[in-house]
């Protein structure tokens, strides 16, 4: 089983983490590339084992924690120093200070052998590697993928050499801890800690058990540039092709959700406030099945019936006409993985709450491969490229109605399914060139080529909800005054894309340098009501009032006060994470 806790002696000395975030800041400042390798000094640790445990486990991890406190009560006192001496590495691929062979080292391994020899008596798994005392502050596991395209298999001695003969300072024996790899950390940086013995007293504490029962997420909305519509499995939620979207930032639209396991007679979920059973949902039925089956933390038959409390809400108002099945059904997704250490991809569990929602698991741009597989194993969400990858992205979110919906996505990809061959050509002969030029678009930050396209995959859309018998209309006037402003906008050069999805709400990709030349001819068409701009966008009144001159004014184009409830500004951001309950 894959480590998910480890025993650590957590280093908090001042000095020693002082001196490691000096001699980061020294690597950076010659060679920046290295940065992503670097481990932030809050979480410096030594680690003295790995293991991989499931709850029922735990039993017999404190117990065998509470024999170890006994033993080394010989051994250690809690004022044995550990003197961090200098720098070493494996072999160039992990960098860590290393400890001083005295005495207090000695006891050190001594210590680390009872808690060995006691795990293995209480049959608890215990990595078996040969234990050097180090503090990592940088590998190169810590980001893979970064360093294999930059091309770097470790780090150069001349990168380290001036620190090598380094004093960093020193360290007591005083704590050790059992950390969980998976959960955030704590509000102070370090990992999350289950139990603890204090050498010092001699106690051994593990008040947290209920923590691992509880785990809370946050998830944010995201925006289709080639769009999803069509099933070929609607049980399962799987496309008939795939698709790319934009994560906008949680700061400005996401969904909280706190999951706690207990002894309840029934699984609930409270939505915004309001408290439902869940076996009334076939969706989330199916994302609690999942997790359930393939959960790797819990054992025992009544582990596994263990009801969960699901409690959810938005940071924007429901009826807004925002679409929070995305936001909502990732939220469950990350915390339903986490509380269950489901051994599935985690986009999974969203998908079967929602096809969109896969692709908010993940930050900046993310494609949800259609995948080939009947079970849909491989029909899941994977990111083109980070948050941070597009830095002049700009959103403006253009909320027209705050209606919900007349027909829902599900239904309305049933019913164009059905009966549009404009459908069937449109995922036969478009999407997969163009799932090939958004991507190339998107790591070239060619907006050109980014806001074509997205325009086109929402005309598209539309295009087949129209060839749908009945049809399906989804835009409203207001949302066509949007197309034919934006068109107009773009009459010399592209600078804004618009795109629709299952309602009549615009979403607006620009860039940074057109932005207030875009804001400012949005406020000159589309004014608010009353003066009252404080409602009517995210931003501050003064920044309002510095865009006026900035609008652009077109021929055949009348202002149309009162079109819009409100506009959010909002920018690419981070996918679903774990914060603190
Ligand atoms: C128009 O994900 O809401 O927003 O899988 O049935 O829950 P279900 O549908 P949903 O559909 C979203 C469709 C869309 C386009 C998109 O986001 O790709």
């Amino acid at each position: 089983m894959k480590p998910n806790y480890f025993i650590s002696l957590r280093v908090c000395s001042q000095e020693v983490l002082k001196n490691v975030s000096m001699l980061q800041k020294n690597i950076s400042d010659q060679n920046s590339d290295y940065d992503p390798g670097f481990v932030d000094p809050r979480t410096a640790h030594l680690t003295l084992g790995v293991m991989g445990l499931k709850t029922c486990d735990f039993a017999n991890v404190f117990s065998a924690m509470e024999n170890v406190t006994t033993k080394v009560k010989e051994i250690i006192t809690g004022d044995e120093i550990l003197h961090f001496d200098g720098l070493a590495n494996f072999g160039g691929e992990v960098l860590y200070l290393s400890v001083k062979k005295d005495d207090s080292y000695q006891r050190l391994l001594s210590l680390v052998e009872i808690f060995k020899t006691t795990f293995v008596q209480y049959n608890v798994p215990w990595n078996d590697e040969v234990f050097t005392p180090h503090v990592t502050v940088w590998k190169l596991s810590k980001n893979f993928s970064y360093f294999k395209k930059k091309k770097i298999k470790k780090i150069p001695k001349d990168l380290i050499s001036i620190s090598l003969n380094s004093y960093f300072g020193f360290q007591k024996i005083d704590q050790i801890s059992l950390c969980s790899i998976n959960h955030s950390k704590e509000q102070d940086g370090y990992y999350k800690v289950i139990a603890f013995i204090d050498l010092k007293t001699g106690d051994f504490t593990n008040n947290k058990l209920e923590s691992f029962l509880k785990v809370a997420a946050l998830a944010p909305v995201n925006i289709a540039v080639i769009k999803y519509w069509g099933k070929r499995s609607e049980e399962l939620n799987l496309p008939l092709n795939s698709s790319i979207s934009v994560t906008l930032h949680s700061d400005d639209l996401c969904t909280k959700t706190e999951i706690t396991l207990g002894d309840g007679e029934d699984d609930i979920i409270c939505l915004n406030g309001i408290e439902e059973s869940v076996s009334k949902n076939p969706r989330l039925k199916r994302c609690l099945k999942i997790v359930r089956e393939h959960s790797k933390k819990f054992c025992s038959k009544e582990e596994k019936s263990k009801k969960c409390k699901i409690v959810s809400t938005n940071n924007f108002p429901t009826g807004a006409g925002l679409a929070s099945s995305a936001s909502g059904y990732a939220c469950l997704a990350k915390c339903l993985g986490t509380v269950y250490d489901a051994y599935i991809d985690h986009s999974i569990i969203a998908r079967l709450g929602s096809g969109s929602a896969c692709r908010s698991m993940y930050g900046g741009f993310v494609k949800w491969q259609k995948g080939e597989l009947s079970d849909g194993t491989d029909s899941i969400a994977v990111q083109v490229a980070s948050e941070n990858h597009w830095h002049g992205l700009r959103v403006l979110i253009l909320v027209v109605s705050s209606q919900e919906k007349s027909i829902s996505s599900t239904e309305g990809m049933r019913r164009s399914v059905k009966s549009s061959p404009f459908l069937q050509y449109r995922v036969e002969q478009c999407v997969d060139e163009r799932l090939k030029l958004m991507e190339e678009a998107i790591q070239s930050q060619n907006f050109e080529l980014f806001a074509e396209i997205t325009m086109k995959e929402s005309n598209q859309l539309h295009a087949v909800c129209q060839d749908t018998y009945p049809p399906i209309i989804y835009m409203n006037s207001i949302s066509h005054e949007i197309v034919q402003l934006i068109t107009a906008f773009n009459d010399q050069k592209i600078k804004a894309a618009y795109t629709f999805d299952a309602g009549p709400n615009a979403v607006l990709f620009t860039l940074e340098e057109y932005y207030d030349e875009l804001l400012a001819t949005l406020l000159n068409y589309f004014p608010p009501t009353n003066s009252n701009l404080e409602n009517y966008i995210n931003h501050t009144s003064s920044y309002i009032h510095s865009l006026t001159g900035k609008e652009k004014m077109f021929d055949g184009i009348q202002p149309h006060s009162s079109a819009l409830i409100k506009i959010i500004s909002t920018k690419p951001g981070p996918g679903a994470h774990l914060v603190s309950n």
